[in-house]
């Protein structure tokens, strides 16, 4: 059997949790790391499963890796071989596009498996290849690769078509070793992309204007070795906030930016959550049934979509009827039919929920869908009467590090379990 998550819900979940790095900050920041010579130390890097593909093909490239602890790994890419990736394990992970742009900004040719990922909708790279077109290099897709060349690459003005995170970091790489001045406007705004620049700059880059909607890149003529520390993740965060308003719970998340929660920490506050800010923790207090509302995913600043499985689970408890819309991927209702399962009351239709709330779920025997739609759904076992037994949770742990000890330590009743006798082992520990 593999493994599975079993949940006792009903209890309020009490006490502190630490924030790990950003896994998606991580796996854009690992990439950019092989465009030094020089080696790199990366700190604060989550021990997820998607760092860990994405270490094995660079690995497989030459690239020297050395983890110095769970969290720091040093890194160097002066023995680089091979400009081609195309392991099957690669296509996993969606992040494999960043060594696109990392390679072809230094050695000015990749190619590399087409990206794979969670299924939450086509997830086209038009815009990564018009940013590589623009600044001067070839891009052919065959047999299943991405294939980029150029003679030197040469400092553009770039406009995005739609805000993409991706195309946004990936060109910010291409460009930074670029002849020349590259403008990217519409650029991403995310706290992963500003990340990014800050690392890139302390390996020498000159980036300016990450975090607004015009990035200028000045190329620079190689980048140098740093020491440098992954910003917290703040889906992460976001989604033990919501553990502590599905739960009725009080709890302290620690190592996080509050700024980064900002359109977060807003809707629980609307759906009567209390939210208190410290310097870099937040509080979430939740006493009283939830209210309902309306929330709709945008890029940042707006609500992540990374945070809409987690908040529409939340929804689905709170009196009154609430709309979710989602506006970034059209394929990321697919707890829906999970959560009906444990009793929710929601329509979809296109990329609307319409959600009618309903007082309680029951455990159920469920799948997580992909990563974040998964999480979402430990929330709602937590929160449920009886057992939810959850399938497929190794699309949870490529972006959550120890989520049900973490979850424990709060006073969850959540284990991890391989066979029938410690389902029934969990029962009677916990009935
Ligand atoms: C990143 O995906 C994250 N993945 C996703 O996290 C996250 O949901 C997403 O950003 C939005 O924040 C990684 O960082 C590895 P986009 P990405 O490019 O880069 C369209 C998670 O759960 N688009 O910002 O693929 C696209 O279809 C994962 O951790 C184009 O049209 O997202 C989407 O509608 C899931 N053309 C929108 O832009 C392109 O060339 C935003 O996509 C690129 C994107």
């Amino acid at each position: 059997m593999l493994e599975q998550y079993i949940i006792r819900g009903g209890n309020p979940l009490v006490g502190e949790v630490e924030i790990g790095g950003a896994k998606n900050a991580a796996l854009a920041i690992l990439a950019a790391s092989i465009m030094t010579d020089e080696s790199v130390i990366i700190e604060n890097l989550p021990n997820v499963r998607d760092v860990s593909v994405l270490l094995q093909a660079m690995e497989a490239i030459g690239v020297v890796i050395e983890r110095l602890d769970k969290h720091t790994v040093k890194i160097n890419g002066s023995m680089i071989h091979d400009l081609t990736i195309d392991k099957d394990y690669i296509k996993k992970i969606r992040a494999s596009y960043y060594l696109l742009g990392a390679l072809l900004g230094k050695y000015k040719k990749a190619e590399v498996a087409l990206p794979g990922g969670c299924n939450i909708g086509s997830r086209p790279i038009d815009q990564h290849i018009k940013g590589f077109r623009a600044l001067g290099a070839e891009v052919k897709i065959a047999h299943g690769m991405i294939q980029t060349e150029a003679e030197r690459l040469t400092g553009s003005h770039i406009y995005l078509d739609v805000v993409t995170v991706g195309a946004t970091i990936n060109i910010m790489m291409a460009a930074a070793l670029a002849d020349g001045k590259t403008i990217i406007e519409n650029a991403a705004k995310e706290p992963h992309v500003v990340d990014v620049a800050n690392f890139l700059n302390s390996m020498g880059a000159n980036i300016k204007g990450a975090g607004t909607d015009v990035i200028r890149i000045k190329g620079v003529e190689k980048l140098h070795k740093t020491t440098y520390s992954v910003i917290p993740d703040q889906i992460e965060a976001g989604t033990f906030m919501f553990a502590a308003a599905v739960t009725k719970g009080d709890i302290m998340i620690k190592n996080v930016i509050p700024k980064h929660l900002e359109s977060i920490s807003a809707k629980l506050i609307e759906i009567g959550c209390e939210v208190e800010e410290f310097d870099d923790a937040v509080r979430v207090v939740c006493s009283k049934r939830l209210r309902h509302t309306q929330v709709k995913t945008l890029p940042y600043p707006g609500f992540p979509t990374d945070m809409q499985p987690q908040i529409g689970v939340a929804l689905a408890l709170s009196e009154g009827t609430s709309i979710v819309t989602e506006s970034i991927f059209e394929n990321r209702f697919k707890y829906v039919d999970e959560l009906s399962c444990m009793g929710a009351n929601i329509k979809v239709e296109g990329n609307t929920a319409i959600i009618e709330g309903v007082s309680k779920y029951t455990g159920a025997k469920i799948s997580a869908p992909d990563l974040r739609a998964g999480a979402a759904l430990v929330l709602a076992g937590l929160a449920a009467d009886g057992i939810t037994v959850i399938d497929d949770i190794m699309y949870i742990e490529r972006g959550y590090e120890e989520f049900h000890i973490k979850l424990q330590s709060l006073g969850a009743q959540i284990d991890k379990v391989t066979s029938e006798k410690e389902i029934q082992k969990f029962k009677l520990k916990t009935g």
